[in-house]
């Protein structure tokens, strides 16, 4: 019987396309799903290739070749504790299991110490880059026990985005430095999608313009500078009109976001490790605003805004609000890099920042321009602790703050909300002062909880009795 080069559990649309992926690269595919919906229209996708497909777990391990090779494809959390234990009494030594969702890395750690207790191999790969992306080549960021993606690199390297630079797969660290890379990757489009949104609503009130009209201007913004595949998509779907109503689809769908997670994780990691990416944290905090929409409704009748009166000229705002996304999108991205510098060290994950700046110029959600200069800026100095201080983009934020200011100037004067342009806006003032004013918080700290302070004129720690001044 012929054997295949590797199995997927879970034939979704992202576990189809990445074998139709695997088979047009010359790998052999068997592809193993519960559902018979799934396993019809998959025998019809398949059909004439070389992917067989069954919903038989005995049949699907025979049909693989040795050290079988196990791609799981199933929704993160349980499904995948349950698949993994499916599976175990029948490997053996050496095989691997790659775990292509988007598990919690501490999830994936778990299960990599655990697999690798008996012996089997572990691989927490992140995948970004949609269905399209599984299909054409995604942005893969594997993590695990180097040995274990050994056995799989010739594959993944083959189905990957292929750019200039080569593969956009990486081995990116042990444990589940994989899947810890993809929630930062995650983190940051949450905070470049939600900018985007922002120009949107600001451009749509203070100008009153048509989803047509934002999608010339988008076009327009991604074929320079701010070229990514975010802007990209924004604009296709501000040109899609609704059969129905004929009206813009955009303009007809719910101000409801959801969410998956990876974002929040983010968010709620930093925290942990005590590193601030409050564009992240601003993105995620739209999103569950915009999820109050009775409350938001019922508030609009009593809290009043100001007039839109917008006097400014508009050639020249649209202009300073390009600049300022660009400037906004660095913040979210070195947001990004000093979450994943801070995870290096705390986990040991030896991170490389070129190499996944590298990974992800394309494939992924994230892909842009802009990231040939991160990459250059860690090429340079590794060490590097944020890219705002790097030289090419501390002259970046130097010249385009003005358009900042005057995007959130704006939006504040009209009303319009814009947390995720001011949080960048507030990251980069705060990062960029020599003294803030923590000096009166750690004055407040002692005061009512004596917690004690340190001076900036003499080591050690003091405490000062407040009291007697508050009398
Ligand atoms: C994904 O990983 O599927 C998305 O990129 C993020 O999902 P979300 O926006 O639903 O959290």
């Amino acid at each position: 019987m012929k054997k295949h080069d590797i199995g997927i559990i879970g034939m979704g649309v992202m576990g189809r396309n990445l074998a139709l992926n695997m088979e047009r690269n010359g790998f052999s595919v068997v592809g193993l799903d519960v559902s018979c919906e799934q396993l019809r229209v998959s025998e019809e996708k398949f059909s004439g290739k070389k992917i067989s497909v069954t919903n038989a777990l005995e049949e699907f391990l025979q049909l693989l070749d040795t050290p079988k090779k196990i791609l799981l494809m199933v929704p993160a959390g349980d499904p995948v504790d349950t698949v993994i234990g499916q599976l175990q009494p029948h490997l053996n030594e050496g095989d691997l299991i790659i775990d292509g969702g988007n598990s919690h890395f501490k999830d994936t750690d778990r299960r990599g110490m655990e697999l690798d207790a008996v012996g089997l191999h572990f691989i927490g790969a992140g995948i970004s880059g949609g269905e399209e992306g599984a299909l054409w080549g995604p942005s893969i960021m594997p993590g695990g026990r180097k040995e274990g993606y050994e056995l799989v690199k010739p594959i993944l390297t083959r189905i990957a985005a292929q750019v200039d630079d080569g593969p956009c797969c990486a081995y990116i660290g042990p444990g589940g430095a994989g899947h810890y890379v993809k929630m930062v990757h995650n983190a940051i489009e949450y905070g470049i999608m939600q900018l985007i949104c922002e120009t949107y609503d600001i451009l749509k009130i203070a100008f009153k313009m048509k989803a047509d009209e934002v999608q010339d201007i988008y076009c327009t913004w991604n074929d320079g500078e701010l070229n990514c595949f975010l802007m990209e998509v924004t604009a296709a779907v501000l040109g899609k009109v609704d059969d129905e109503t004929n009206q813009p689809v955009v303009d007809v769908i719910l101000d409801q976001a959801g969410q998956k997670g990876t974002g929040k994780w983010a968010s709620q990691n930093a925290f942990d490790l005590g590193v601030a990416i409050p564009t992240v944290n601003a993105a995620v905090e739209a999103r569950i605003l915009s999820a109050f929409k009775k409350e938001r409704v019922e508030a609009s009748r009593v809290l009043h805004g100001p007039p839109i009166q917008f006097k400014e000229k508009k050639e020249e705002f649209i202009e300073s609000l390009r600049c300022a996304m660009k400037l906004t999108m660095v913040t979210a991205y070195a947001q990004g890099f000093a979450l994943m510098r801070e995870a290096s060290t705390e986990y040991s994950f030896d991170l490389q920042f070129a190499e996944i700046a590298r990974i992800w110029k394309g494939g992924c959600i994230i892909r842009a321009r802009l990231l040939d200069s991160i990459r250059e800026a860690f090429k340079e100095d590794h060490e590097l602790v944020n890219l705002l201080i790097s030289p090419h983009f501390a002259s970046m934020v130097n010249e385009l703050q003005k358009d900042l200011r005057y995007a959130v100037r704006t939006a504040n004067e009209l009303g319009i909300p814009c947390l995720a342009f001011s949080a960048s806006l507030g990251y980069i003032d705060s990062y960029r002062q020599e003294r803030l004013p923590a000096n009166l918080l750690q004055a407040q700290r002692d005061c009512f909880g004596a917690h004690t302070y340190r001076r900036i004129d003499k080591e050690g720690v003091f405490h000062t009795e407040w009291q007697e001044r508050m009398k």
